[in-house]
């Protein structure tokens, strides 16, 4: 069976794609799905926003809404002074979540509704936030702008239901230069209703300490050289909280990795050395075809999912993969291939996603609002960093310039402008974007984002169709970065 979907006749395509975003196992669920996105859209139109082009096109990207089964799955989360075994199994104090870092993996299905108990046992106050799912407003985890901060002995209660499957994370949103680097962090994974039969599902959390020379963690946060430069970059490089790990695969086998960047401000490029992996999905969602992986840059937030394939005759070999950012690689982790070959899962890859192309919009359609990125002294830490010449206060979020609105439904293409010489992860809660263009260039990622590298004196263009109402953070990744005033609130109504 094929149904064509509800677009202009001359762009529509059938969609036949049985497990397209693992939503519905059937092609009929599929097309059910697309056609009340567009029923969704149809109603906006109705109301009376303009269909832009953009909007069409944008139709079918991902779900308005989440539609939840009625399975309610339950966690406990706790954040408390613990005492982790890190770097080679050496017992390291830490804040962690559950007493683990990285912090426990909670992992559902799409559809299942998703309530954190979460209690703070921190010297200090925070809050939860769920990096890259488009949650209820009021569970975003943002202090002063969608909850009060969660005082020390307190606790507080996140429900939700991820519209999205996909690889997201969680983190404080509140000190979190000094949180996030302590450990607290962790992934929450949300598995496509009918998930794909990889062999394995595998998560690597990138991460980076800077540990003093006795080896303790070094204890002053936001200092004005980290702020002087793109944040806190550790001397000891960690995956799950080891140097150097080892992953024993057999031969034949199709593994899902997922990879987290939790690190404060250090970007990393995954090499493979030759494996053939391809990115299927990019900060959660599933990208419009399987990408080969070249230089990828992960910045502070960044997931990718890749797909990743043993030959059957790798047997005995040994594979270091290393980052490439910087120019002296670094070794992150090592796949060992050992034991009998197995057969190797044969499915279409599930990066099958409809994402728009918007190819005219980075000249079409003008801009809704430009964020000059920069820095100026001042402020408690010395150095500020500003979105249009503001710094917001770390510890209200009060807004500091005035409230940016996106309407809701509708195409708003947006401009950072980096006027420093630094790195500028900048990253959006609430909604995906796509990259339009650097630099004036036409760029045609095949995937959305929720976080974009902003190199040293570049302009990024992006586009976005928000879905989600509310008041949404924007801000950069780099964590001192956003301390210390990199900041601030888009309202989507
Ligand atoms: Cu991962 Cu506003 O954050
Ligand atoms: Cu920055």
């Amino acid at each position: 069976m094929t149904c064509i979907s509800m677009r202009t006749p001359a762009r529509a395509r059938p969609c036949n794609h049985s497990n397209r975003r693992g939503i519905g196992a059937s092609v009929g669920l599929d097309c059910m799905w697309r056609a009340a996105i567009s029923l969704v859209l149809a109603a906006c139109i109705l109301s009376g926003c303009r269909r832009s082009p953009e909007v069409v096109d944008f139709a079918g990207s991902y779900p308005a809404r989440a539609s939840a089964t009625g399975t309610i799955r339950e966690f406990e989360l706790v954040a408390a002074p613990s005492s982790a075994l890190l770097f080679g199994d050496r017992p390291f104090a830490v804040w962690a979540y559950n007493g683990e870092v990285p912090g426990p993996t909670l992992r559902v299905h799409l559809g299942d509704s998703v309530r954190v108990r979460f209690t703070n046992q921190l010297p200090q106050a925070t809050t939860v936030h769920w990096h890259g799912v488009r949650v209820p407003n009021a569970m975003d985890g943002v202090p002063g702008v969608t909850q009060p901060p969660v005082q020390p002995g307190e606790t507080f209660v996140y429900e939700f239901t991820p519209p999205d499957a996909g690889t997201f994370w969680f983190h404080p949103h509140l000190r979190s230069s000094e949180q996030v680097e302590r450990g607290l962090f962790g992934a929450l994974i949300v598995e496509d209703a009918a998930p794909p039969p990889f062999s394995r599902d595998e998560l690597w959390v990138l991460d980076d300490w800077l540990l003093t020379p006795e080896g303790a963690l070094f204890a002053e946060f936001n200092t004005r050289h980290d702020l002087a430069h793109d944040g806190r970059w550790g001397n000891v490089v960690t995956v799950n909280g080891q140097r150097i790990p080892r992953l024993a695969v057999r031969p034949g086998e199709r593994i899902r990795l997922r990879l987290l960047n939790v690190a404060n401000g250090r970007v990393f490029v995954p090499d493979f050395a030759g494996l053939a992996a391809h990115v299927i999905a990019v900060d959660g969602l599933y990208a419009a075809h399987p990408i080969n992986l070249a230089r990828f840059e992960m910045a502070p937030g960044n997931r990718m999912d890749l797909d990743i394939v043993i030959p059957a005759d790798a047997a005995g070999q040994r594979v270091t993969v290393t980052d490439r950012f910087t120019r002296r690689a670094i070794p992150l982790a090592e796949i060992i291939v050992e034991g009998d070959p197995v057969v190797t899962p044969q499915f279409e890859s599930p990066a099958l996603a409809h994402v728009p192309s918007w190819e005219r919009a980075d000249r079409a359609t003008p801009l809704r609002a430009e964020f000059r990125l920069n820095a100026q002294r001042g402020g408690p830490f010395g150095i500020q960093w500003t979105i249009n010449g503001a710094a917001m206060d770390h510890e209200t979020h009060a807004l500091p310039g005035h409230l940016q609105h996106l309407p809701i439904g509708e195409f708003s293409r947006l401009r950072f402008v980096n006027e420093s010489y630094r790195l500028h992860p900048m990253h959006m809660h609430g909604l995906f974007f796509k990259v339009l263009a650097r630099n004036g260039v036409a760029v045609d990622e095949a995937h959305f984002r929720d976080t974009v590298l902003v190199h040293p004196k570049e302009s990024v263009d992006i586009g976005t169709v928000p879905l989600d109402p509310g008041r949404w953070m924007l801000h950069c990744h780099i964590l001192e970065h956003a301390e210390s005033g990199m900041m601030t609130v888009i309202a989507v109504n």
